[in-house]
């Protein structure tokens, strides 16, 4: 059985919590896009895990994590985290490790172009500073550096001088920096290379004899449907393809070997960075959520905007991603809130919108239509059992199901491991 997880929001759905459970019974798990920009966490007993670029997976022994060729790999970044894992008594092996040969290595001018184009931007995008969309581009316009490249002296070098000359132009010319040293990259990414070489191989062979040979793979997808792309909140998103679409192209696993995809999102809305939200709460009611809910970035650990659940967003991830169960997450922040609203539509001059639209001005100025439910005002942290939930909270819950079309199979209660209700 080979299972997709995605996020149906805006990111930060409880990806990693999710994934850590189901990991419990696949062999592989595999990141097929984004890079560093990611934050997963998992929360073992009194430990707190939170991934950026590794699998979720990689705390489970003897399951195999695979960085895709989609991703786009900081080796910096991927090396603390592989330090920082060491330290905790969690040795990363080649055998356990594997690393797309064909990724997209990020380059320190990523970086710092990314904090110099969004400086420069009238409509900052909030990006995590990682570097992630420059990495992206460059693949596109065909001048990045792929881990091949880099374990490869003789065409890193190559490959580092023509990127340097064109970009060093750029930096002195448009953004008045003084631009960078050939040597003090070369002489840094060479020494990752070295460390990261026992870990590259052909991820898209390597996964699909896998499933020749009976073995089940989980994606793990990163970010949220409306950081997509293509199908996101433009410009305001990532510069992957979040939504299922990203597996095939990212892995080199064809969609026909896909059995499962289960989307999480949560009992509300959250979304870090720039970008229209129709239905973010009022200051006070969102500092109430954000406290309950924990809800800072566990990438850049900035306050995340929150809002009731959006179901016409939802729906049409749905849509686009084809999901067969949807997990909603963290249930347990609304415990205490009277009434609880949902989204079912938006008007925007007189208009009422059941899809997503894509025209920014009806997105950015639309008025959320609003079901009132009531809420059930008791913790639910130690119920297993659906048919246990209070009433309010059952038709919470099947009140989404009915709105976005696809059936709940997941309900978190609680950050744990074992805090989940499955129907
Ligand atoms: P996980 O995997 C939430 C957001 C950034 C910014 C936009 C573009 O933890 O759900 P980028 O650095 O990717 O160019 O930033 O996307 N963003 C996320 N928001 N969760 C994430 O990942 C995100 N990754 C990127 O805040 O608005
Ligand atoms: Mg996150």
């Amino acid at each position: 059985m080979n299972i997709v997880v995605v996020g149906a929001q805006w990111g930060d759905e409880g990806k990693g919590k999710l994934i850590d459970i189901l990991s419990k019974d696949v062999d592989v798990t595999v990141r097929y896009q984004g890079g560093s920009n990611a934050g997963h966490t998992v929360i073992v007993g009194k430990e707190h895990y939170v991934f950026h670029l590794l699998p979720s997976a990689i705390l489970r022994t003897g399951k195999v994590c695979v960085i895709g060729n989609g991703v786009v790999v900081d080796p910096k970044a991927l090396l603390e985290e592989i330090d920082g894992l060491k330290v905790r008594g969690i040795k990363v092996t080649p055998k356990q490790l594997k690393i797309a040969v064909n990724s997209h290595v990020v380059m320190p001018y990523h970086r710092v172009l990314d904090g110099l184009r969004e400086k420069m931007r009238e409509h900052r995008i909030g990006t995590t500073g990682r570097g992630i969309g420059p990495c992206y581009a460059d693949k596109v316009t065909r001048c990045g550096i792929r881990m091949v490249d880099l374990m490869n002296p003789k065409v890193f070098r190559s490959k580092l001088q023509d990127n340097l000359r064109e970009k060093n132009e750029y930096f002195k010319k448009v953004f008045n920096q003084k631009g960078f040293d050939f040597d003090s990259i070369y002489n840094e990414y060479v020494v990752y290379a070295r460390r990261l070489k026992p870990y590259v191989c052909d991820t898209a062979i390597y996964v699909n004899e896998a499933i020749d040979n009976n073995k089940s793979v989980l994606f793990e997808g990163a970010q949220g449907a409306f950081l997509d792309i293509d199908f996101g909140t433009y410009p305001y998103v990532t510069s992957s393809n979040t939504t299922v679409g990203g597996v095939a192209s990212g892995s080199g696993v064809a969609p026909t070997k896909l059995d499962k995809i289960i989307a999480a999102v949560k009992a509300y809305t959250t979304r870090v960075g720039e970008g229209p939200f129709p239905t973010e709460f009022s200051p006070k009611m969102e500092e109430e959520i954000r406290t309950k809910g924990k809800e800072f970035g566990s990438t850049t650990g900035r306050a995340r905007r929150c809002g009731w659940f959006d179901s016409v967003l939802v729906r049409y991830a749905a849509i686009v991603g084809g999901f067969d169960e949807l997990a909603i997450m963290k249930l347990d922040v609304l415990d205490e809130l009277k009434t609880i609203s949902l989204c079912t539509s938006y008007k925007y001059k007189g208009k009422t919108f059941k899809h997503f639209p894509h025209d920014y001005d009806v997105f950015c100025h639309a008025k959320p239509v609003y079901v009132e439910m009531p809420g059930w005002q008791k913790p639910i942290g130690t119920i297993r059992d659906f048919r246990k939930l209070p009433p309010q909270a059952r038709d919470y819950v099947n009140r989404m199901e009915e709105l976005v079309g696809v059936p709940i199979k997941y309900i978190s209660i609680g950050s744990e491991r074992d805090e989940i209700i499955v129907r």
